[in-house]
């Protein structure tokens, strides 16, 4: 299907970010509306820092139906939203705002989006797997958090700076701690959430601590296929690409907003074309 024409009745979801003008999420989401035949239209909004709480005041006064968030608001936006999802209630951070009769519901989708890619991409039920996660950053405390409501039955979390391990683990309650390199001998599941990788053919780890029988997520997905991930395939393991976790988290953005399932096929295949594009 494809879309109808802009009209006076359309309705507006956008992303706030800055800098913005690089998100593939304007591409996975009109992906989305063109495929389902909705008469919406999803625009990035460079929005500065400082700046969330008027971006919200002028979501509410537009009446724009959803927005994504990213760096560096997603921490102001969930101090300024009426509501918060548990996600982003235990996040502290708020990546999806949508508008119901003029209130600012906040959620965060990423973690639950990485659990829908390990699930429906890889195949794989998070529950009661022993996880190590390399990184404490946002996207690591997104993870950590979404694994342990999805059952796992441990989460170690090895980072650079110690502290941060500590902290981040903490999202795990009870099945989350620090770890060390020496856990990836026993993990059933091994992420990768630090920025070793984006954009370079770095390794978070040497290729030598990884297995056959364990499954290998990147979240890096530009390059979509890292270096990580050949070395994940080389030792026997399951290599899942972070891309998944963009278009799942989106989708679930998508359904908040529309109430329509998200049409996950094409929005994969609108961010694939669009990271192709700019390849070239
Ligand atoms: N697939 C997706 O949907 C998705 C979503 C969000 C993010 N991501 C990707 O996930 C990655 C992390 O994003 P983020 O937002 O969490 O970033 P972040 O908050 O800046 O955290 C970066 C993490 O990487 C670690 N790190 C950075 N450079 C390192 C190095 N040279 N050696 C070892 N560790 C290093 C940092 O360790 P320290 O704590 O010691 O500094 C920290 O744990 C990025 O590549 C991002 O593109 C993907």
């Amino acid at each position: 299907m494809s879309r109808p024409p802009v009209t006076g009745s359309t309705r507006l979801a956008g992303v706030i970010g800055s800098p913005v003008r690089h998100s593939l999420s304007p591409a996975i989401h009109n992906a989305g509306f063109d495929e389902c035949g909705l008469d919406w239209v999803y625009v990035a909004l460079e929005v500065s820092s400082g700046s969330a709480a008027a971006a919200l005041e002028g979501m509410r006064a537009f009446g724009i139906a959803g927005l994504s968030v990213t760096m560096p608001h997603k921490d102001a936006v969930h101090d300024f939203v009426d509501e918060r999802s548990l996600a982003a209630e235990r996040m502290r951070a708020v990546n999806c705002v949508q508008l119901v009769d003029g209130r600012l519901i906040g959620h965060n989708t990423d973690g639950d989006g990485f659990v829908d890619s390990l699930r429906l991409d890889a195949g794989v039920d998070p529950s009661g797997l022993s996880v190590v996660v390399l990184g404490a950053g946002g996207a690591a405390r997104s993870v950590i958090e979404a694994l342990a409501r999805a059952g796992a039955a441990g989460i170690a979390v090895v980072n650079r700076t110690e502290a941060r391990a500590v902290e981040a683990a903490s999202l795990g309650g009870k099945v989350g701690r620090s770890g060390t390199l020496a856990d990836i001998a026993r993990a059933d599941l091994v992420v990768n959430a630090t920025s070793v990788g984006l954009g370079t053919e770095e390794m978070p780890i040497g290729g030598d601590r990884l297995r056959s029988g364990q499954v290998v997520a990147d979240l890096v997905y530009h390059p979509l296929d890292t270096a990580l991930l050949r070395a994940a395939r080389f030792a026997g393991a399951r290599a899942l690409d972070g891309l998944g976790m963009l278009v799942h988290q989106a989708g679930r953005q998508f359904e908040l907003w529309t109430g329509t399932p998200a049409p996950i096929a094409a929005m994969r295949a609108a961010a694939e074309a669009e990271l192709e594009r700019r390849r070239l």
